[in-house]
């Protein structure tokens, strides 16, 4: 079976790091995709007045799945509407520390489930008078269950405590109703978890990651988090994601277009060419998506590796050392 991909590198290391997830996936004999390529983000905004055109939107819309690099400073512009193209209710951010690697912390396993669609991200701001600005924070019932049953489910399917992240006792009408629904699906399956106050779990999570399995957070929340894991790990470089819908679904790096070294060739291709094998696991093909996985381990374990991980090594360096490992 064929499964159209759209693949939409974006700016900066996104140009970088894209066409090493689909040499890596070209190079799977077992699976069958067809990839086609689209602009988006602030280069094709200053070549014609739009971050997202139209066409990009309706091929994320028509394919089976999609490959996003990084956007620069459209990204607010490019990767919200494109998650709601693909009706992605859900964000899953693993931050594993691999073997090998200097992380701060090396016992981290983590998955950060992250709603995905409302929270202060729903974008609605407004300037009240000179001097005074407001965000409306949005938190529905329906959105929190719909995360909640997602994450409970994900923690019982790869065996992972759950933690539900909130903010409910300043924000108690919110996160109260978050917190509340998140607990009530808990409940409902007889399922064992805890709850935290999110500022002193990003505390915790630096000192004792090893306590924490699925984190269940809010969209802020979750966004912030996991960055915040990606530093006790090793960096960006190595977090990949998927955005999940019920039909559809949006794979790309946590990371951003890192125009500090963007054009140098040297960007870390792990966490893009683990978010293509977060792919493969949404497609079925586990036995694929643990290839990958294993190959990046053992690339990051012995090397070559990139300069953000203390090597010398190119992008395509490291891209070339995943396909022989494969
Ligand atoms: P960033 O993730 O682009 O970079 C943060 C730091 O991590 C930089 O020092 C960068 O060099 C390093 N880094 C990130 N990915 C790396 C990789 N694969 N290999 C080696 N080093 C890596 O975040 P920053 O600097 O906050 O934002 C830069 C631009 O990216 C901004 O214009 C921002 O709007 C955009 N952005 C886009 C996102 C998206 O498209 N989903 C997400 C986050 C930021
Ligand atoms: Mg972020």
């Amino acid at each position: 079976m064929t499964h159209e991909i759209a693949v939409i590198p974006g700016d900066g290391i996104g140009q970088e790091v894209t066409p090493a997830a689909v040499e890596v996936l070209e190079a799977i004999e077992t699976v069958d995709f067809e990839f086609t390529e689209a602009d988006a983000g602030d280069a094709v905004k200053a070549e014609t007045g739009e971050a997202l055109p139209q066409e990009t939107r309706d091929l994320a819309a028509d394919a089976d799945a999609t490959l996003f690099g990084a956007a620069g400073e459209t990204a607010a512009d490019v990767i919200l509407p494109l998650r709601q193209v693909v009706g992605s209710f859900a964000n899953i951010r693993p931050a594993v520390a691999y073997p090998g690697l200097d992380a701060l912390q090396p016992d981290t396993d983590l998955v950060f489930i992250r709603e995905n669609t409302e929270g202060v991200y729903k974008g609605i701001e407004s300037e009240i008078t000179d001097g005074v600005t407001t965000c409306t924070r949005v938190i529905t019932e329906e959105a929190s269950e719909k995360i909640a049953e997602f994450g409970f489910d994900y923690a019982k399917q790869n065996g992972y405590d759950v933690t539900i992240a909130h903010k409910a006792n300043v924000m108690r009408t919110t996160d109260g109703l978050f917190l509340d629904t998140a607990e009530a699906v808990g409940q409902d399956r007889g399922a064992e978890y805890d709850t935290a106050l999110m500022d002193a779990l990003a505390m915790h999570l630096v000192q004792r990651p090893e306590e924490y399995g699925v984190v269940i957070c809010p969209n802020l929340a979750g966004d912030m988090l996991s960055d915040l894991a990606a530093g006790i790990v090793g960096g960006l470089g190595l977090l990949p994601s998927a955005n999940v819908g019920e039909e559809n679904a949006l794979f790309e790096p946590v990371h951003g277009s890192a125009p500090d070294i963007a054009g140098e060739g040297v960007a870390n291709p792990s966490a893009m060419i683990l978010s293509a094998a977060m792919m493969l696991d949404h497609f079925g093909y586990d036995e694929e998506g643990d290839r990958v996985r294993a190959a990046v381990e053992s690339v990051l374990e012995s090397g070559p590796r990139t300069p953000d991980l203390g090597g010398d090594a190119s992008t395509d360096a490291v891209t070339a050392a995943v396909v022989d490992e494969l």
